[in-house]
């Protein structure tokens, strides 16, 4: 291993589907209503796949963030994509993206911690890439979640969108932005959100097979992100020793405006330092951190002249949950 190896997010880059769908159009196809969404969720509208697959989002969110770091394919050592609505089990959306770049010297896989997946893929990819000879890894989160929900069930379906962001990594021997983490899974409360259930189905199996849209228990999974993530984020503060003074901005999974009022009161720190899109994608799942990294880039909030601390920080299905905590110049 090379000890002065440093890790850097050296670009990012997203694609969301082009049909935009209001809170009042679902109203055409469930019992619901634009009013109930906006004021429990903060939700306006999401963008829906008419057919994309998740290995075309992904792709074209990598052509993005690979031409806006300027890398060479062949420089990419290692690909992971976050997801849990993949085209298939097998390929994964991860080697359909390494064949789609022609990165013929990356390894790549996916990897599956419900909305906690890009948050999960980003700390992996930066300990992988540190051992690597290549010098560049993508890290995707991209999701078809229209694909997984049930459009007969109004307490799910309303709260999903789909799309794809991501960042590339580079090693270098200057700057390093990984400066702490805190990852946690509680599988005992896993019932508390289940997608893809897929049983034994086979000639000497008697019982009954069953495959699933997802479910949730979102009071469960509320209460659950309202304790679990505050201290999530404070103790990786205090890792640091810093305060929510020191932070610069908090990014976090884009599941419910409320969730993430809930925690800026929680930890004491005013909620500009929240940024928010959910109100245009709905939850994006593994691809809602990067979206609104891509986002942040794009208004010159991300990569400024100052040294910027940020917090990034998700939750899910699993359950997972993770922060990280980043220096980003
Ligand atoms: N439109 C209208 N009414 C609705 C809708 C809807 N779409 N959905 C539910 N309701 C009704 C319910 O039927 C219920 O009515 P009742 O009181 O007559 O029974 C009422 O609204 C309240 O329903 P609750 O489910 O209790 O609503 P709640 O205030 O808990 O909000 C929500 C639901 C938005 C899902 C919230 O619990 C939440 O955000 N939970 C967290 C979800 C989350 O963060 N998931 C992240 C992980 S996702 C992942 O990993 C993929």
């Amino acid at each position: 291993m090379n000890n002065l190896a440093k890790i850097r997010i050296l670009s990012t880059g997203r694609y969301i589907p082009k049909r935009r769908v209001l809170n009042q159009e679902l109203t055409e196809w469930m019992d619901t209503s634009d009013d109930w969404i906006k004021k429990r969720t903060g939700i306006q509208s999401r963008y829906l796949s008419t057919g994309e697959e998740t290995s075309d989002l992904c792709s074209k969110a990598a052509d993005k963030i690979v031409s806006n770091g300027g890398v060479r394919v062949e420089d990419i050592g290692l690909i992971i994509v976050a997801t849990m609505s993949p085209d298939s089990q097998s390929p994964s959306v991860a080697s359909k993206v390494q064949a789609h770049l022609g990165a013929v010297n990356a390894v790549a896989f996916d990897l599956n911690a419900a909305c906690s997946g890009f948050i999960y893929a980003l700390s992996a990819a930066e300990k992988m890439l540190r051992h690597m000879s290549h010098s560049h890894a993508l890290v995707i989160g991209g999701e078809v979640m229209s694909k997984v929900v049930d459009w007969n069930d109004r307490k799910t379906a309303v709260l999903f969108g789909d799309g794809a962001g991501g960042v590339m990594l580079e090693r270098n021997s200057d700057t390093e932005h990984f400066i702490s983490e805190d990852l946690k899974t509680d599988g005992t409360r896993g019932e508390a959100l289940v997608s893809g259930l897929s049983t034994v189905s086979n000639p000497i199996f008697e019982g009954e097979t069953a495959n699933g849209f997802l479910t949730m228990d979102g009071r469960e999974i509320f209460n659950f992100v309202i304790k679990s993530i505050p201290m999530s984020i404070q103790s990786v503060m205090a890792d640091q020793k810093l305060t929510v003074d020191d932070i610069d901005q908090f990014i976090l999974h884009q599941a419910n405006a409320r969730i993430i009022e809930s925690v800026s009161k929680k930890i004491k720190c005013p909620i500009e330092k929240f940024p928010m899109n959910i109100q245009h994608y709905g939850n994006t799942s593994a691809a809602s951190i990067p979206i609104l990294l891509d986002e942040l880039n794009e208004q010159n909030k991300l990569f400024t002249d100052k040294k910027q601390k940020l917090i990034l920080s998700a939750f899910g299905g699993g359950l997972t949950w993770g922060t990280l905590l980043l220096e980003i110049n």
